[in-house]
This record gives structure tokens, sequence and C-alpha cells, in this order.
């Protein structure tokens, strides 16, 4: 009962066409399951990195009671998420729920350049952060966030 009659063997070309879509339907979808998934971690990163900065910028401003302690774990962390944001933009990672622009592919030199500066400056601060005091630590904040902005200027959508 399961064998099929002959004739369903020769199929018409609409037939095949859609079979075919039917195949390659499912890698397209992979795809954009690992775009999505590239952007999530991407802006994931950003989003513990953004919540260290705001814990530390809320210090370095008066907002809040400067705790050493509490500064020094934040600027390791950022200083962490600033080390795994190079690898969180791999080529064709793009979609409309994400804010990077795709200029930063193209200008890979640059986008690089903008990005070993954080990397630097993010690492600065943790180090100032062993300093102590919202005096050893204030310019290095300040240094490091001025990277954010160069790069978001340029690079990522409003
Ligand atoms: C070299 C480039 C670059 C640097 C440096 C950079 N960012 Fe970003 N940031 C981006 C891009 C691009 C996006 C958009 C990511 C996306 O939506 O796919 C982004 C997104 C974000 C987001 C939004 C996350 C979300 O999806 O809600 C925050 C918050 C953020 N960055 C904070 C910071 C802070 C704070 C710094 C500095 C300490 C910083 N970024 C440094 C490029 C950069």
């Amino acid at each position: 009962m399961f064998q099929r009659p002959l004739r369903a063997l020769s199929v018409s070309a609409p037939v095949a066409a859609l079979a075919l879509i039917g195949l390659l339907l499912p890698s397209v979808s992979a795809a954009q399951d690992r775009t999505a998934q590239q952007i999530k971690l991407r802006q994931s990163v950003y989003t513990v990195l953004g919540a260290q900065v705001t814990m530390m910028g809320a210090m370095a401003s008066g907002r809040a009671p400067f705790d050493a302690a509490s500064f020094k774990t934040a600027a390791q962390r950022a200083a962490f998420m600033a080390s795994i944001a190079p690898d969180v933009f791999p080529a064709g990672s793009t979609a409309p729920n994400s804010k990077a622009k795709a200029e930063l592919w193209q200008n890979s030199a640059d986008f690089t350049a903008l990005m070993a500066d954080f990397g630097d400056k993010t690492a600065a601060l943790a180090k100032a952060a062993e300093g102590g005091t919202l005096e050893s630590v204030r310019p290095a904040f300040v240094a490091a966030t001025r990277t954010c902005k160069a790069c978001h200027d340029k690079y990522k959508l409003d």
C-alpha cells in the first residue's frame, strides 16, 4: 500500500521547482537563526558593558557615593567585555533589529582601530581602578567613555 504509481516520478517543472525551494528553505532559515544569535550575543555584550559604565558613571559624577571595590569590579568587567567585543562582529551579521551600520564592515581598518583604542582605554581604566580613589579613576573613566562615543557616532544607528 506504500507503493506509489510510477507516473508520480515524472514530476512537472513547477512541482520540481517547488520541491527545490522546499529543500532550500531550511538552510535560509538556519542562516537567519545564526545571524539572530550573533546579533543577540553582540547586543548582550554591549548591554552588560553599558550596565558597568552606568554604574561607574554614577560614582564618577557624584550621583552615587564612590565605592572603590564596586568601581574596580565594574571596571574589570567593562575591560573583559571590551576583550570580547572584537569577536562579535562576524561579516554579514546584520538584520533590521541590529543597530550596527553596514559601513563598519566596509571600513574595517578604521573600525578595528576604534575597537583597539576601546580595549586599551578600558584596560587602563581597570588598572587605574586599583588606585582606589575617585581622583585616580576619573580621567581614565572619561578617556574610556570617549571611545564609546567615537565608535557609536560612526558605526551605530541611533
Ligand atoms: C568599535 C565600536 C564600538 C565601541 C568602541 C563601543 N560600541 Fe557600543 N555599540 C556598537 C555597535 C555597532 C552597537 C550596535 C550593536 C547592534 O545592535 O548590533 C553598539 C551598541 C551598544 C549598546 C546597545 C546594546 C543593546 O542592544 O541594547 C550599548 C548600551 C553600548 N553599545 C554601550 C557602549 C559603551 C558603554 C561603550 C564604551 C565603554 C561602547 N558601547 C563602545 C559599537 C561600539
